[in-house]
């Protein structure tokens, strides 16, 4: 029988806690036990930031804090967090609430959509306004969407060019250079603007120029360019991929939507999720939690072993290529069962408190997510708006399309969308 990538994945456990596989040309081992998804997620200067995709990207984007090696990492993450703090959330959440409400409030009755660009409508949309606010920034937000796209096909394109072919000036490639030299000097631009008014916006671009060293030193234009492109490719696929995979899952368990159907026409009453709502949206926050331990975004990431080490017995020289993947820990029996079962329930289950490295669809250590909590408030506000006045309804066979999309294999369908209150629904 031949296997999925994902069932080949999955099927790893049974083969040892850390296997090693050859993805085309590159032999890697893949750490199938949580113990040692948590050792090398926190021993992050032996396991550093690595692998041959990781450097291909890495010379696309420069050197933002996802991208980094550890000798620069702790300076650009001290930085950074400012802008991800838990008092920041309850602004974020707002421009969350009315992008999405805006986005899911042109939707019409019977429409066909792609849900996939749908959600990245959303999760786009939702950075652009949370990283500029300022009323010059009107043009930079509305650019965001076509930019992001482009650099993320870019991307794609170029990491799965063979290396031989890299350096073609295809008119692909130009295109890139182009797009990515505009959305440059955009930020730089706006930066000026920024530190010229000297007011504190509280988004993301006024807390990142706050941000200083220890020696008083702020970040550079080159710097912040290179944080933004990060927060852009890192923080918008992933929730958009997320929440497709969310609607996948309840259109197939629709005993679990009927729930959350009953859970937000209580809380929400046909109005879009907010802020204030979280703590009553319980359902919701288990369907998302449930959604990213079956199909974490970050299909396998990789490290690479600095140092001659040993990980389970097994001699790594300097050089080794160390993966982790939230699929293949996130399928163990052992740590939940009915693995391959949708069950946002298992969440409510106290007893059920993943040990260190067992729940990793952000990562671990210090190279944790930083915007865990930003795509999770995202993530539930998105579900919840949605699903207090639409459901998707699957379209015939065939009508269904993949698209090669970073970081994972957004396999995106298109879908019927139904006013669940007829087509007069409640308004905003
Ligand atoms: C459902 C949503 C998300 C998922 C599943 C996710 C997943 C991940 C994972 C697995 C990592 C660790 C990668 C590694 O260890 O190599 C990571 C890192 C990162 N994520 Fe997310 N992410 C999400 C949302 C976001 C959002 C919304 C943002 C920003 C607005 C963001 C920004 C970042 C950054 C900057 C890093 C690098 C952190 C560091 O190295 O210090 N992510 N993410």
């Amino acid at each position: 029988m031949l296997l999925g990538s994902q069932d080949f994945l999955a099927s790893l456990p049974s083969q040892g806690d850390l296997v090693e596989i050859k993805v085309g040309p590159w032999r890697m081992h893949v750490v199938c036990h949580p113990d040692l998804a948590h050792h090398v997620l926190t021993a992050d200067r032996i396991f550093d930031k690595g692998g041959p995709m990781f450097n291909r990207t890495r010379k696309l984007i420069g050197d933002g804090l996802a991208s980094c090696l550890h000798d620069q990492h702790r300076r650009q993450r001290r930085l950074v967090q400012p802008a991800f703090h838990r008092t920041r959330m309850p602004r974020y959440a707002r421009a969350m609430t009315e992008h999405i409400a805006a986005v899911t409030g042109s939707w019409r009755d019977g429409q066909l959509m792609d849900l996939g660009p749908e959600m990245t409508k959303i999760s786009t949309g939702v950075l652009a306004k949370t990283i500029f606010t300022a009323d010059f920034c009107g043009p930079a937000i509305a650019a965001v969407p076509a930019y992001s796209e482009m650099i993320q096909r870019g991307l794609t394109r170029r990491l799965l060019t063979p290396a031989m072919l890299q350096r073609l000036p295809t008119r692909g490639k130009r295109r890139f250079e182009r797009v990515t030299r505009e959305l440059e000097s955009a930020v730089s631009a706006m930066a000026e603007r920024y530190r010229h008014d000297g007011v504190d916006r509280g988004d993301l671009m006024s807390i990142l120029l706050a941000s200083r060293d220890e020696d008083g030193s702020g970040l550079t234009d080159a710097e912040i360019y290179a944080e933004i492109v990060t927060m852009i490719l890192a923080g918008t696929e992933t929730v958009a991929y997320t929440l497709s995979h969310a609607f996948r899952l309840l259109q197939q368990h629709p005993e679990i939507e009927a729930r959350l159907h009953t859970e937000v026409d209580e809380v929400l009453g046909g109005r879009p999720a907010s802020w204030d709502d979280l703590p009553s949206l319980d359902l919701a926050g288990r369907v998302f939690k449930e959604t990213l331990r079956l199909a974490p975004s970050d299909w396998i990431v990789t490290r690479v072993v600095t140092e001659d080490t040993e990980l389970a017995g097994c001699a790594l020289p300097a050089g080794s290529i160390v993966a982790f993947c939230g699929l293949v820990i996130h399928q163990r029996a052992d740590l939940y069962p009915q693995p391959a079962s949708f069950l946002p329930d298992r969440w409510l289950d106290q007893q059920l408190k993943p040990p260190s490295g067992a729940f990793i669809p952000f990562g671990e250590g210090g190279r944790k997510c930083i915007g865990d909590v930003f795509g999770t408030v995202e993530g539930i506000l998105a579900l919840s708006t949605i699903a207090a006045r639409w459901r998707f309804e699957r379209t015939e066979p065939g009508r269904t399309r993949s698209a090669l999309r970073i970081p994972g294999f957004t396999k995106s369908a298109v879908t019927r969308v139904v006013a669940r209150h007829g087509s007069h629904a409640p308004p905003n």
